[in-house]
């Protein structure tokens, strides 16, 4: 039997409600702080980041430093898990990821079969360092990417409108677009279960990109592989709690949620939180949803977005966060209103 948890994440993470509620924020860890810009132009290039543990722990640790948030989230990108398996992974300043396509089946071969857990020792050993650094009631989150998102990368080397490529790849080539789903279903679970091992106590499941799957092709490229990671990680390690953001998922909300495909369902901030939280199954937690354009604009528009969500929330197993990742031209000094309204409630 497992000892009931003491910290805030992990209590709402087992269906208990918590008050004030808990608060991180998605891309806590990023461009909207100058300790992070600083530290980016020591390290080089973002890959360089990612992979130093040292300064990969210190800008972890700079958004709990400035504000106390309740969770952690590892710094790290989904992008390293087609980096291990071979795929060339580039970030271009200004443009985002820039990656070598995976199209055909002899592109496919050259990626590894099971993932090289070794080449993302670096980012394991941050969880340890940040394991021993963080506050005592701070929680440690890891992450992955969800395959589909994933794999949208992988198949058109960048981000795309509607993900059209893989999509297109979905319908035209089945096999091809199950094996690619398939490796990162296995990749991405051996990984989470390793960063447990490593210190993380919770994780979370990235689907940035949910929102471009009509339904049938929803289940088997987002839900099922969603499903497989989370049953295996918790398979391998019961105590391990899951968080799924869908991006775009509100249609398939209740049924995730009746289904039990997670611990805590993040919503994005298109989602209507008082319609949804009070007729999900009762244990089921939920994360989110402000606006990060309300944060950017602050004042009476970012008030009134963190009362409607403590309005609701009150009672409920919820973590406050962001409907999707803070933008870098947030003023900190709205973060920072945010977070004495969401702890003075
Ligand atoms: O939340 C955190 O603080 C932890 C770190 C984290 C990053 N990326 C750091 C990052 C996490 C959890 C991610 C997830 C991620 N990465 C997602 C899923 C979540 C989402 O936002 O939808 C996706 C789709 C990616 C892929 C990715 N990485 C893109 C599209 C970009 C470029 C976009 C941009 O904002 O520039 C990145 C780069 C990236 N990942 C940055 C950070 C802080 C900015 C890079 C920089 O410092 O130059």
């Amino acid at each position: 039997m497992s000892e009931r948890p003491t910290k805030a994440i992990l209590r709402v993470l087992n269906g208990e409600p918590v008050w004030p509620l808990p608060i991180w924020i998605m891309r806590q860890a990023g461009r909207y702080l100058p300790e992070y810009r600083e530290t980016r132009k020591q390290a080089g290039s973002f890959l360089d980041l990612c992979y130093n543990p040292k300064l990969a722990e210190e800008v972890t640790l700079q958004p709990i430093r400035r504000f106390g948030f309740d969770a952690s989230i590892l710094f790290s990108d989904i992008l390293v898990i087609p980096h291990a398996l071979g795929q060339n992974v580039r970030f271009v300043e200004n443009e985002g990821p820039k990656l070598d396509p995976v199209t055909s089946q002899s592109d496919f071969s050259r990626l590894a079969d099971e993932l090289p857990l070794e080449r993302l020792e670096p980012v394991f050993e941050t969880l340890d360092r940040l394991r021993q650094s963080l506050p005592k009631e701070t929680t440690l989150l890891g992450f992955c990417g969800a395959p589909w998102t994933v794999a949208s990368y992988m198949i058109a080397g960048k981000g795309t409108p509607d993900q059209a490529p893989a999509r297109l790849t979905a319908y035209r080539d089945p096999a091809f677009m199950d094996a690619l789903i398939d490796k990162l279903v296995r990749a991405s679970t051996a990984y989470l279960i390793r960063q447990i091992d490593a210190g993380a106590e919770a994780v979370q499941i990235f689907e940035s990109f949910g929102s471009a799957l009509p339904p049938a092709l929803f289940d088997r490229l987002s839900l099922e592989p969603i499903r497989r990671i989370v049953e295996g990680l918790q398979a391998a390690r019961p105590d391990a709690k899951a968080i799924v953001f869908v991006r775009g998922g509100g249609a398939h909300l209740h049924r995730m949620a009746s289904e039990g495909i997670a611990d805590a369902l993040a919503l994005d901030w298109t989602l209507d939180i008082a319609e949804i939280l009070p007729r999900l199954p009762l244990g089921i937690a939920t994360q989110g949803n402000l606006d990060p354009l309300a944060l950017i604009a602050g004042g009476e528009a970012l008030d009134k977005g963190i009362d409607t969500i403590l309005n609701v929330a009150r009672r409920m197993p919820h973590i406050f966060n962001l409907g999707h990742g803070i933008l870098p031209e947030t003023p900190i000094d709205h973060v920072e209103q945010m977070i004495a309204r969401v702890r003075g409630a």
